[in-house]
């Protein structure tokens, strides 16, 4: 854990241009440096460096980010992983939090497995190709299976012989400590003191982390004996939690993120062959259910994700279980069914390059679709098995989270089971408020367990962590009339989406700027930011933002005002020093360029003068510099975060921000720019939004008429009316507020 200090020391110093410089040749142009984008194969210079912004963005392929965001990317790193380069570039001593004794032991001790699985595995690599049986066996093995000798390094796979204790001698006359040795799962401890291996006459599979240090190894037995088990593996230890791990993550992730997609297979065979026949971008479950651990290294890299699979029932079925995990993560699941008596290995060991690119060209299909059709088929014309199964794929919808994507499936369901589209939309929306509700009360009973935990520990418990996007209820908007009956037009959410993007938009870059003051009961003026009022406009309506994400970060958003205040003075206290520098030198300047031998009178008048100019221009940077430190503030935070959700909206609003983009010359005149007319834009986008609601409900209650019984007719009829009065009072006081801001 990097302290918090030391987090924002690393922001503060770390200068995009320098960090980018250092992968890619930049030129100055403008405000703005450019240069080739390292994302994409750029033929001409797409990708920009903001230094004011701290941002740099490909305007071809998109790809882009803050200093941290921007390295993680590029080397594929995490974000701990990326604060700690930036902290070695700019010579950042990293404050780790305190750790106590005991976790520096278990530190230690970590560090001490890794070494000894760094030597194990070099060990088995050298019993492979230096010794007779290695090479005989397991070499000719390999080679049966045509894996060649690069792969074979690259996957570093070994050899551990057919005897009781070779390695655990071997390991002990090294000066390993044999309760290491059994710790890591490599020996095991027998009833005379001493130990014997794991792994016996097997071929060894090296498990890696995503930083290619080898926390695990699988053994691969020889024998075609059904007696012995296939595969042995390594137990789960300090460093090899199997929740978390996937084999071949290491030697994929490059390729992964290049191409912005990856094949999840089974075994360790099906990804070294796959890998060997030049698909890169594999990565298996090892035998398991993929886990949420599983899927959120995976998401780092890439949200769209193939599942390989048998082309036989069982491997259909096994296709189907475990991918509402997937797609709970926001991940884009396709399916790729093989012919039914191959697995990937065999697959693309029998085809070429080619043949294999074209079989997933024609092959690969989207995984709702493929689970609408699979369970539509098991339920023939029965209609309850057909119910159950309609049942099943709308539950599956109801997990993807991204609201569009769900509408999109909504529709296709509907004309592949032929039911109305509405009545879909209500299963999905009824299913989702159950998953949740249990996610919720999950995360309660999980936070119930920690908070006992961190009490018995007797730890402080100062730092609570933000609650986690999947974890947060969706709010319903002003609540709405109950139903009736069908709603038949259209109710489109997208109006009221795109108002609520353009307030998070606001938030995120301008969010503590100042937007002018707001009038206190006691008659008295009270500077407000733009987050204040925004906020305050929104608890006088009850009203939140539904998507989500918006929300989410919305949430982080006030948890930064007391961390604002600490910087503010913070950054004044540096201000204060520069423009006191600054005058000093804009007075010296000045007296220069007065006349030689005034008199004493006109020698004061000269310094009154110097002394008035000075003080302005003094006073016009402060309060620039303030200005954009305050407008920068929460862009810079939310664009470095440890959130990659948060981090990559951020960036997102932040980029339509660039320079080069907002400001919009006319002919005339160079047009305000935003920041400049906050205290009008502000109440404007906020109306908008609030007249995107009030629009809807008016389009809904028309409908609703237009098909209600006559009993409920004057209900209906007298809700529109307040609706239509709604909204022209919301009009009348974006009137107000337009013309006198205050
Ligand atoms: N597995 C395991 N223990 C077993 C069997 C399988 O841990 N007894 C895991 C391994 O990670 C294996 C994966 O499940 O890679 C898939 O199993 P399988 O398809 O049987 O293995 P392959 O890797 O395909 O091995 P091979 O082709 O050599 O039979
Ligand atoms: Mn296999």
């Amino acid at each position: 854990m990097i302290d918090h200090n030391t987090v924002q020391q690393i922001l503060d110093t770390a200068d995009i241009v320098d960090v980018v410089s250092d992968f890619v040749s930049l030129k100055k142009r403008g405000a703005n440096w450019i240069g080739l984008c390292p994302f994409h194969n750029d033929r001409r210079p797409s990708f920009y460096v903001s230094r004011a912004k701290g941002l740099c963005k490909c305007f071809a392929c998109g790809e882009g980010g803050s200093a941290v965001g921007f390295i993680m990317k590029h080397e594929q790193l995490s974000y701990p992983e990326a604060l700690r380069y930036l902290a070695r570039k700019y010579h950042i001593e990293i404050q780790e939090k305190e750790l106590t004794d005991e976790e520096k032991q278990a530190q230690s001790e970590r560090e001490a497995m890794l070494m000894l699985n760094e030597w194990a595995c070099d060990y088995f690599e050298k019993q492979l190709h230096e010794t007779q049986a290695g090479r005989e066996i397991g070499l000719s093995y390999f080679n049966e299976r045509g894996f060649n000798d690069a792969t074979i390094k690259e996957f570093r796979l070994g050899y551990s012989s057919d005897s009781y204790d070779d390695f655990y001698k071997a390991a002990v006359a090294q000066g390993f400590n044999p309760k290491l040795l059994f710790d890591v799962g490599l020996c095991i401890p027998n009833e005379r003191g001493g130990g014997y291996d794991r792994f016996r006459g097997r071929v060894m599979f090296p498990i890696m982390n995503i930083a290619g240090k080898v926390i695990a190894f699988g053994g691969r037995t020889l024998k075609k004996d059904k007696e012995v088990a296939k595969y042995v593996n390594s137990p789960e230890s300090a460093i090899y939690l199997k929740r978390d791990v996937i084999y071949g993550l290491y030697q994929a992730k490059r390729e992964i993120s290049k191409q912005d997609k990856c094949f999840i297979v089974e075994g360790y065979a099906d990804v070294i062959s796959m890998h060997q026949a030049g698909f890169k971008n594999v990565i298996a479950s090892s035998g398991t259910a993929l886990t949420e651990g599983h899927i959120h290294n995976i998401s780092r890299y890439t949200k769209n994700a193939t599942e390989m699979f048998d082309g036989d029932a069982a491997g259909v079925k096994a296709a189907i279980r475990g991918v509402d995990m997937l797609l709970k993560e926001g991940l884009n699941i396709k399916v790729l069914p093989l012919p039914p008596e191959d697995d990937p290995d065999t697959f693309v060991r029998a085809h070429s390059f080619s043949e294999v690119e074209e079989y997933i060209e024609q092959n690969e299909e989207d995984f709702i679709h493929f689970k609408a059709n699979v369970v539509l088929k098991d339920a023939k014309n029965d209609p309850i098995k057909r119910t159950a199964a309609i049942t099943d794929v709308v539950k599956s919808i109801a997990i993807i989270p991204d609201e569009i994507a769900r509408m999109v499936y909504a529709k296709e369901c509907s004309n592949l089971f032929a039911i109305d589209e509405q009545t879909i939309l209500r299963q999905i929306k009824h299913h989702r408020n159950k998953y949740i509700e249990q996610w919720h009360k999950e995360r309660q009973q999980q936070q119930e367990r920690e908070r006992r935990l961190s009490q018995a520990n007797n730890q402080s418990q100062d730092e609570v962590p933000p609650p986690s996007l999947n974890d947060l209820p969706e709010a319903d908007v002003i609540p709405i009339t109950p139903h009736q009956g069908t709603p038949s037009a259209t109710t489109s959410q997208n109006g009221i989406e795109v108002q609520e993007r353009e307030v998070i938009r606001l938030i995120v870059n301008y969010g503590m700027c100042y937007w002018g003051d707001t009038e206190l009961e006691d008659g008295s003026l009270q500077p407000t930011t733009v987050l204040e009022y925004i906020q305050n406009e929104l608890s006088m309506d009850q009203m939140d933002f539904t998507n989500p994400l918006y929300r989410h970060c919305f949430e982080i958003a006030k948890q930064y005002r007391d961390a604002y205040q600490e910087d503010f003075k913070r950054f004044n206290a540096g201000l204060d020093e520069r423009i006191a520098q600054f005058m000093q030198e804009e007075t010296a300047r000045l007296q220069e360029e007065e006349p030689d031998g005034l008199d004493s009178t006109a020698l004061i008048n000269a310094q009154v003068r110097i002394d008035k100019a000075v003080n302005a221009l003094a006073i016009a940077k402060a309060n620039s510099e303030r200005q954009e430190f305050n407008c920068n503030y929460l862009m810079k935070i939310l664009c470095s975060i440890d959130d990659d959700n948060v981090r990559e909206l951020a960036f997102e609003l932040a980029a339509d921000n660039l320079p080069q983009l907002s400001k919009i010359h006319t002919q005339f005149a160079v047009i305000l720019e935003e920041k400049d007319r906050l205290m009008t834009l502000v109440p404007q986008m906020i109306f908008n939004w609030k007249n995107a609601i009030v629009t809807q409900r008016i389009n809904e209650t028309k409908s609703q008429i237009a098909v209600a019984p006559a009993e409920d007719q004057p209900r209906l009829m007298e809700y529109l009316q307040e609706l239509y009065e709604m909204r022209h009072q919301l009009a009348q006081v974006i009137g107000d507020r337009v013309v006198n801001p205050n």
